[in-house]
C-alpha cells in the first residue's frame, strides 16, 4: 500500500522528476552496476545497484562467496538467511542500497551457462533458498532482486528467444520460486531478456501485471535486465517501473572514461546472448512525450514512481539521507555495513563446506592425518571465484586448493598441474567457451609429471574444472582440455585417487569407476582451498546433497535441438513436468548420481516415520556411525493420478530438513511439506488439490527412498 508521505511525494514531483525516476543514468562515482539519481528538493536520494549473486561487484573487492548451486547443494535455507545478511552488510559498506539478486532460474538444462548463479532443479529447493537469501538481504534494508523473471533457463540467445511454455508448467516449475521470493519480502523483481509464449518479458502484461503484481500482491518495483527494454509504451503498459541501466551502451561507456567513439556496436553479436547496448536510453529519451501523449496514462506514471518511493521508504532511504544530495556525494550515503569481517570469512568457507557433496567414497576419504597427499591439476595454484559474467566478484583473499592442503596436511605434499591451466571465460573478454583455451601459460607441465607425482604418494586428489559464463551455454557437458587424459592417467598410476569437480554443474565422468572418491564443490569461492581440505580430511562432513541431477549428456529431458536450444527464435519446453529428477523417474532412464544424493563419513537410519499433520511428517534419525555426520531428510510425494493432460511426475520433492548428528545421536524431526507438492495447477480452477491417498516418502535422495507414510486429503 503506498503510504501518505509518498502519495504526497508523486504529486509533488514534476512530469520530468518523475520520469527521472523510472530509468537509471551514469553513476555519478562509478562504483555501482546501475544508478539512478534522486531529486533533492524533494529529499529523494540517488540509490546505487550492485550485482550479484555471490557477492558485492564494486570497484572494490568483496567477499567472493561460493556460487549459488553450491549454497543450495547445502541443503540448509538457514544457512542462505545468514549468507543474504552477509551481501546486504557488504552492500552497505559499498554505499549500494540495491543487490541485484538472487538469481533463481530453474535449472532446466544443464548445459545453461549462469546454472551456477541458480539454485536447483526442483522449484521447491529453489524457493526455499531464493527466500532465504532474500530475507537476510532485506533484513539489513536493502532491497533483494530476484531475477530473472521468467523462463531465462538458458544463456543462447536469451536477448530474443521466446520460450514456449505450458500455463501449468510455468505455475508448477518455474514461476514458484519467484512467488517464495516475493512472498519473502522482495523489493524488486529484474525481469529477464528473453520473450515467453512470444512477448518479451519486459513488457509481459500478464506476468508482470497480472500474476506477479495483481495475484501474488507484490508492491515493489519490477526493473528490466541491463539493456533489455524493447519498447516504451507496451513496456510501461505492460508493468515494467524501472528501465536499467538507463543510458545507451555508448554514453555508459564514456562514464566509466572510456572514449565513446571506441563504442563499436557492431562488435556484439546481439543474436547469441547478448541484448542491443543502443536501447538502453528508450525511457528517458520517450517515456515522457508517450505520457503527453496519452499512450502512457499519467496514473500508470505515477503507479511506476510510487513503487520505487515505497521501497526508498521501506528501506529507510528517504527523507535525511535524501537530503544527503541527489548523487548521494560525500562519498557514501554514511549507512552501517560491514565488509571482510571475520565473520564473513568464515561463513564463505561454510557455505563451500556445506555445499561439497561426497559423490563416491570406497573408503579413501576422510584422509589420514599423516598421508602423503600429490595435490594435481591444472588449477589447483587458484581459487575457483565463480562463472563469467555479471555475478564475477574480488576478493580480499583466496586460499588456492594447493594452499589449503599444504595447510593441513601432517604428510608431504607434491604439486602436478599436469595440463596447461584451463582458462576462465566471461562475457567481458569474450561471447563463449571459444575464446576459452587461448593462453597457455604452463607450457612446460606434462601428464608424465602428474603420474610421477601420483605415484609417490598413498593418495592423488586432482582438482578439475569446467568453464562456464553469462550470455554462453556449456556446448558440451565434457570436461575441457586434456582434463579426462589427465585423471584417467593418474587413476592408472594410484588407486587411491580422489577426484574434486569444480563445475557449474554435471560434467561427464568417463573414469568415474576408477576412482576411489568423488567430490562435487561447485565454484567454492575465496575459500577453496580451506573448505576442500576441511572436507578431504574430514574434520567437517561434507553436508552436501545434489540440487540437481548427474548423468550422462544424452539422458536429459531437453534432448532434441527444438527443446534446447530452440528453432526459429523459440525453444519448445514439450517435456513439460520433466525436468530433472521428475524426469527420470517417469522413465526410470540412469542417472549417474540422482537429485538429492550425497554420501556422509557417518551412516544413518531411520524408523518410526508418521504423519502428524496433512502436511508435516516426522521421522527418527540416527547417526549409526562412528563420526559425526551431517544428514538432509528429504521427503518426496506421490499423489493419486489425476486426469491430467500432462504426465504428472511419479513423486515430488515436499520438503527436506539437514541436520548433525553425533556418533550414536538420534533425533526426531519434523518435515513441512510444502502444500503445491501435493497439488497440480489446474488453469481454470488453480492450484488443486486431489482427493485421496498421498504417498510420502521419506529418504536420502530421490533414488533412495526409506519409508512411507500415507496422507489422505
Ligand atoms: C545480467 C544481470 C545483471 C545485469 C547487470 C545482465 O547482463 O543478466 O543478471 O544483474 O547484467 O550487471
Amino acid at each position: 500500500m503506498t503510504s501518505d508521505a509518498v502519495e504526497r511525494l508523486v504529486s509533488d514531483l514534476t512530469l520530468e522528476e518523475k520520469v527521472q525516476l523510472t530509468h537509471g543514468a551514469a553513476d555519478t562515482d562509478g562504483t555501482s552496476t546501475g544508478f539512478v539519481p534522486g531529486v533533492e528538493r524533494l529529499g529523494v536520494p540517488g540509490v546505487r545497484f550492485t550485482d550479484g549473486p555471490l557477492g558485492v561487484r564494486t570497484d572494490e573487492p568483496a567477499t567472493a562467496f561460493p556460487a549459488s548451486m553450491a549454497l543450495a547443494a547445502s541443503f540448509d535455507p538457514d544457512l542462505a538467511r545468514e549468507f543474504g545478511e552477509a551481501l546486504g552488510r557488504e552492500a552497505k559498506a559499498r554505499d549500494q542500497d540495491v543487490l541485484l539478486g538472487p538469481g533463481l532460474n530453474l535449472v532446466r538444462v544443464p548445459h545453461c551457462g549462469r546454472n551456477f548463479e541458480y539454485f536447483s532443479e526442483d522449484p521447491v529447493v529453489t524457493g526455499r533458498f531464493a527466500a532465504g537469501v532474500v530475507e537476510g538481504i532485506e533484513s539489513e534494508d536493502v532491497v533483494a532482486t530476484p531475477k530473472h523473471f521468467v523462463a531465462n533457463n538458458q544463456e543462447t540467445a536469451r536477448a530474443s528467444v521466446s520460450a514456449e511454455v505450458d500455463e501449468r508448467v510455468l505455475r508448477e516449475l518455474y514461476l514458484p520460486g519467484f512467488r517464495d521470493a516475493v512472498d519473502a519480502g522482495a523489493g524488486a523483481v529484474m525481469s529477464s531478456y528473453n520473450r515467453v509464449n512470444g512477448t518479451y518479458m519486459s513488457e509481459h502484461e500478464r506476468l508482470l501485471g497480472a500474476v506477479l503484481k495483481d495475484e501474488w500482491g507484490f508492491d515493489g518495483m519490477v526493473m528490466s535486465d541491463w539493456f533489455g527494454t524493447e519498447s516504451v509504451v507496451d513496456a510501461a503498459s505492460g508493468g515494467l517501473d524501472l528501465q536499467m541501466p538507463g543510458i545507451s551502451a555508448e554514453d555508459l561507456f564514456e562514464s566509466m572514461g572510456m572514449p565513446a567513439d571506441e563504442f563499436d556496436p557492431g562488435g556484439f553479436d546481439y543474436a547469441d546472448g547478448m541484448p542491443d547496448p543502443r536501447t538502453g536510453g528508450l525511457f528517458r529519451e520517450r517515456l515522457a512525450d508517450a505520457v503527453e501523449a496519452g499512450e502512457v496514462p499519467e496514473s500508470r506514471l505515477d503507479d511506476m514512481v510510487a513503487r520505487y518511493l515505497t521501497q526508498l521508504e521501506r528501506h529507510g532511504l528517504l527523507g535525511e539521507r535524501g537530503a544527503s544530495g541527489a548523487n548521494g556525494e560525500g562519498g557514501g550515503d554514511g549507512r552501517e555495513g560491514a565488509i571482510d569481517t571475520p565473520e564473513h570469512r568464515d561463513l564463505a568457507e561454510r557455505i563451500a563446506v556445506r555445499g561439497t557433496v561426497l559423490l563416491e567414497n570406497d573408503g579413501v576419504l576422510p584422509l589420514a592425518d599423516d598421508a602423503d597427499v600429490a595435490v594435481i591439476g591444472p588449477n589447483v595454484e587458484e581459487a575457483i571465484l565463480g562463472g563469467g559474467g555479471s555475478s564475477e566478484t574480488t576478493p580480499f583473499t583466496e586460499t588456492s586448493p594447493v594452499e589449503g592442503v599444504e595447510a593441513r596436511a601432517g604428510g608431504d605434499v607434491s604439486v602436478a598441474r599436469g595440463i596447461p591451466r584451463i582458462e576462465d571465460v566471461s562475457l567481458f573478454d569474450g561471447f563463449g567457451p571459444d575464446d576459452a583455451d587461448d593462453e597457455d601459460d604452463s607450457p612446460d607441465v606434462s601428464i608424465d609429471d602428474a603420474v610421477a607425482a601420483a605415484e609417490d604418494v598413498d593418495v592423488a586428489v586432482v582438482f578439475v574444472r569446467d568453464q562456464a559464463t553469462e550470455a554462453a551455454d556449456r556446448e558440451t557437458l565434457a570436461l575441457p582440455g586434456e582434463q579426462d587424459e589427465l585423471v584417467e592417467a593418474v587413476a592408472a598410476a594410484n588407486d587411491r585417487t580422489v577426484v574434486v569437480l569444480n563445475t557449474s554443474g554435471p560434467v561427464e565422468m568417463p573414469w568415474r569407476e576408477d576412482l576411489a572418491a568423488v567430490l562435487a564443490s561447485w565454484y567454492p569461492g575465496q575459500a577453496h582451498g580451506d573448505a576442500a581440505a576441511t572436507v578431504l580430511y574430514g574434520d567437517s562432513d561434507p553436508g552436501g546433497r545434489l540440487p540437481v541431477t548427474f548423468a550422462p549428456e544424452g539422458e536429459y529431458p531437453a534432448n532434441t535441438e527444438r527443446r534446447f536450444p530452440g528453432v526459429d527464435g523459440e525453444v519448445h519446453y514439450e517435456e513439460g513436468l520433466l525436468v530433472g529428477y521428475r524426469h527420470f523417474d517417469a522413465t526410470d532412464a540412469d542417472a549417474t548420481y540422482p537429485f538429492g544424493h550425497g554420501r556422509s563419513y557417518a551412516t544413518f537410519e531411520y524408523s518410526d516415520a508418521e504423519a502428524v499433520d496433512d502436511a508435516t511428517v516426522e521421522v527418527t534419525v540416527e547417526n549409526t556411525g562412528d563420526r559425526a555426520g551431517r544428514e538432509v531428510v528429504q521427503a518426496y510425494v506421490d499423489s493419486p493420478d489425476a486426469t491430467d493432460e500432462l504426465e504428472r511426475p511419479p513423486r515430488e520433492l515436499g520438503g527436506f530438513v539437514a541436520l548433525s548428528l553425533d556418533p550414536g545421536e538420534s533425533r526426531r524431526v519434523a518435515v513441512d511439506l510444502d502444500e503445491r507438492a501435493f497439488g497440480r495447477y489446474d488453469e481454470s480452477d488453480g492450484w488443486t488439490v486431489d482427493a485421496g491417498e498421498h504417498v510420502v516418502s521419506l529418504g536420502r535422495s530421490a533414488r533412495d527412498l526409506r519409508l512411507d507414510v500415507s496422507i489422505d486429503r
